[in-house]
């Protein structure tokens, strides 16, 4: 179906259960995710905004199968991923993928980048042959901004960006249908965020991916999305068209996040306004 959403979360809950202070015995229920539900349709940008704790990178991680779910449901196609074993999981994996926010810790410092952007590819059996995986990897190389000649160098030999862009690499060869990006351009400085933030934005739209973009940045937000969701200490409080967030927002606790942005964004004017 056409205009079957791609993702739908149904009063989804992730609870913690944490050793209290208080006592050896007692425990505590951290509820990061409280009964939410929202959906993405093909194609879509769903950000998800929400001061620091309030569980965002829990519903990424709940999503990713990453951590466990105490209830609700999370249909992928129709699907409910959360039920899943990992082995039942596991031909998911390529097409629900992850960014994360430090793309050093997210790459193998051992790997040269030819072996980073490789393993993927063996993984998912996309290729049968050590000359068809540094085909591929020539491509996405060049759709992420970098030179062929880098395949044989590792991670510590870049900066922060070009690694963002090398993890973006890896996430984009597998060609994933839902990609959750968590603060993936928070960790970069403000003139290569904008830089960073285009070309993910380009790779959503090239592709007709859907994309879950986690972030506590309203300026960053307002460029990549088409829809938001408002998180407040567990839950989703709003969720509108980009424009009806920005420009005419329901919630107290939008409003408030809304009066937080900086007057003049730093970086603004270098975002291509392709929207
Ligand atoms: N594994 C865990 N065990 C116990 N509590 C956890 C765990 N992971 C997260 N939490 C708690 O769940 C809540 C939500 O955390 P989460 O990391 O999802 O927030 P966030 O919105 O991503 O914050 P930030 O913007 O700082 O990244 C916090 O109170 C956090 O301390
Ligand atoms: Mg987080």
């Amino acid at each position: 179906m056409a205009d079957q959403p791609l993702l739908e979360v149904k009063n989804l809950s992730t609870h913690f259960k944490t050793k209290s202070s208080a006592s050896f015995t007692a425990r505590t229920v951290v509820k990061a995710v409280d009964d939410i539900s929202f959906h993405i349709n093909p194609g879509e940008v769903l950000s998800l905004v929400g001061e620091s704790g309030c569980g965002k990178t829990t519903v990424g991680r709940t999503l990713t199968k990453l951590t466990q779910h105490s209830i609700g449901k999370a249909l992928f196609r129709g699907q409910d991923i959360l039920p899943m074993s990992q082995a039942q999981f596991r031909p998911l994996r390529r097409e629900i993928q992850m960014i994360f926010q430090d793309p050093f810790a997210s790459l193998n410092p051992r790997l040269t980048i030819q072996q980073t952007l490789a393993e993927p590819l063996f993984i998912h059996k996309l290729v049968s042959s050590r000359d068809a995986a540094i085909q591929h990897i020539k491509e996405i190389l060049e759709k992420v901004g970098l030179d062929a000649s880098i395949m044989k160098r590792h991670p510590h030999e870049f900066s922060g960006g070009q690694r963002q862009r090398i993890g973006i690499a890896r996430v984009m060869i597998v060609q994933p249908q839902l990609v959750i990006a968590d603060e993936a351009v928070s960790a970069l400085d403000v003139s290569i965020q904008a830089q960073v933030l285009n070309l993910i934005k380009q790779l959503q739209r090239d592709n007709g991916i859907s994309m879950l973009f986690i972030s506590h940045d309203l300026g960053v937000v307002r460029h990549i999305s088409d829809r938001v969701a408002v998180m407040y200490q567990g839950k989703i409080v709003e969720t509108a068209n980009k424009h009806d967030i920005f420009d005419n927002p329901q919630h107290s606790y939008t409003k408030k996040l809304l009066a937080a942005i900086p007057k003049v964004p730093t970086y603004q004017g270098a975002l291509s306004h392709a929207t």
